[in-house]
């Protein structure tokens, strides 16, 4: 069976990807905006770089296919809505044109009357990949809240438990949901491939029923924390929505868009995962205690924040070249191997720290965490690998060259853009922060923290050829 799998950089197709490859009478195809970005290159897998916006680069993917796996959607962009329509016509018209046998979607849970815009979105993309079901067949699966390592709702849920022992929660904490292990949604859709019908499915997935409120004090258990909650009514969804960003590693956009979506509730409405398949869900506490035993031991596939999205339809990011400012630091490797350099600045940030001053990078991070922004607790994936699209606390690594280079891209709140690179040259270690500042306020603001950037970035190089010799 021949089978395209899009997405396949994003938090389900990563994982998805490595299931399908155990499938040995599986030849794998992968559609993905930017080669790069995946992280191990298998030579099994045909690779075809492209977006679901550029119809050849779909019918080159899709053709030859039998199933094709949807696992797309454009929310880091202002215009998601309309994006997704057009993605999922192009997509349907392309799969059609190449005669794939079946499309398989992953959705959400939820009624369109009560749903949030961002899951009205996904409803709308599962409607599209479906109506056409005399020429091609659509397994659309439908799940709520998904609990594994790095997934957005499991992070938030697990972040403020570990935090905060008494809870002051909105109403939304009642809410009924139906959590379910990512493993198990990895299953569904494997299976999604293989299941015999010839008519379009609906397939809702989920384990047990249960409160948010209820997934808050079982996750408490799991870790071994009593917590306490207390619901008020007057928590509105932008104070809820804030509260969320300052505790856990969510930015404000994506805390507001998870919280518009709790106030109605995401249970599994039909029984189709039954009728067709033979996978008994995991318990909620059971995936929970599975995605804490990930973290624990550095085994992290995928993360909310993996997705090159951002950094892709913004093709700006890339270009250092345009900054005004640049604070360059250079050091001889006096024989030290490029290796070993590479190895110490590869492993910086999230717990292993900034290579010094790292109150002072806490407190960055608590004021980005006041303006809404990612701040320093998104921490690393791994705690010593990194690769094209990672998240790095308010960094995003948007290229890496194994025992070269590292360029972080700040996704920090700042009056412009800026960069830290790291690339190592001619027995050299060169270090450079880039800024391009947006108007008067971005110049103020650099030339305000010369002072402190050169504390910084001098202990940084420093430091980072003082672990490079241990
Ligand atoms: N994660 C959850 O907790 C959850 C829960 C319920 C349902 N779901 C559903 O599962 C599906 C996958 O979600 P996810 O969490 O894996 O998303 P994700 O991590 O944000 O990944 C989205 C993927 O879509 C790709 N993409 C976006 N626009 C594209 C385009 N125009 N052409 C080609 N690729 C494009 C991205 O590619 P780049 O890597 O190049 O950016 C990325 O790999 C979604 O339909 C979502 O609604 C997810």
């Amino acid at each position: 069976m021949k089978i395209l799998l899009t997405g396949a950089n994003g938090y389900i197709g990563r994982r998805l990807k490595y299931k399908l490859l155990e499938d040995k009478s599986i030849e794998l195809r992968l559609l993905v905006r930017d080669n790069k970005a995946i992280s191990s290159k298998i030579d099994k897998i045909e690779i075809i770089e492209g977006s679901t916006f550029d119809t050849n680069s779909l019918k080159i993917a899709l053709c030859g296919v039998d199933v094709a796996y949807y696992l797309i959607h454009s929310l880091a962009s202002k215009d998601y809505e309309e994006k997704d329509r057009v993605s999922a016509k192009n997509f349907l018209d392309a799969a059609i044109f190449c005669g794939v046998k079946r499309i398989v979607y992953l959705g959400g849970l939820g009624d369109k009357d009560t749903a949030s815009t961002h899951l009205k979105s996904r409803i709308e993309t599962g409607e599209i990949l479906s109506s056409n079901g005399d020429k091609i067949n659509t397994i659309w699966f439908r799940a709520g809240v998904i609990i594994g390592s790095g997934s957005a709702s499991f992070e938030i849920i697990r972040n403020i438990v570990q935090k905060l022992p008494i809870m002051i929660t909105p109403k939304w904490v009642d809410t009924k949901a139906q959590p379910i292990g990512v493993d198990d949604v990895i299953e569904y859709l494997y299976q999604g491939a293989y299941v015999g019908s010839d008519n379009n499915l609906v397939v809702d997935i989920g384990a047990e029923q249960m409160s948010y409120k209820d997934m808050i004090l079982k996750m408490g258990e799991v870790m071994g924390l009593r917590r306490f909650l207390f619901p008020v009514p007057f928590l509105s969804p932008k104070i809820s929505s804030y509260w969320l960003t300052i505790f856990t590693p969510i930015p404000y956009n994506i805390a507001s868009s998870l919280i518009d979506g709790l106030k109605s509730e995401v249970v599994v409405k039909n029984n189709n995962s039954e009728k067709y398949f033979n996978i008994i869900p995991k318990s909620y506490k059971e995936s929970v205690a599975k995605a804490l035993m990930e973290i624990e031991s550095n085994q992290v596939i995928s993360r909310w924040s993996d997705s090159y999205g951002e950094i892709w339809e913004k093709e700006h990011t890339k270009d250092i070249a345009n900054a005004i400012f640049i604070d360059r630091k250079i050091v001889k490797l006096n024989g030290i191997s490029s290796e070993d350099v590479f190895n110490s600045f590869i492993c910086i940030g999230g717990e292993n720290g900034w290579f010094g001053y790292d109150f002072l990078w806490n407190i960055r991070g608590f004021i980005d965490k006041l303006f809404g922004g990612y701040g320093t607790n998104r921490g690393r994936r791994d705690s010593c690998n990194l690769r094209i699209g990672d998240g790095v606390d308010f960094w995003k690594v948007i290229d890496v060259t194994e025992n070269k280079r590292l360029l972080l891209f700040a996704q920090m709140k700042l009056p412009g853009k800026a960069w830290l690179e790291f690339v190592i040259e001619d027995d050299k270690l060169i270090q450079s922060a880039y800024f391009y500042p947006n108007g008067l306020f971005g110049r103020l603001y650099w030339y305000s923290l010369i002072p402190l950037h050169w504390l910084i970035f001098t202990n940084m190089i420093n430091n980072i050829i003082k672990n490079s010799k241990n």
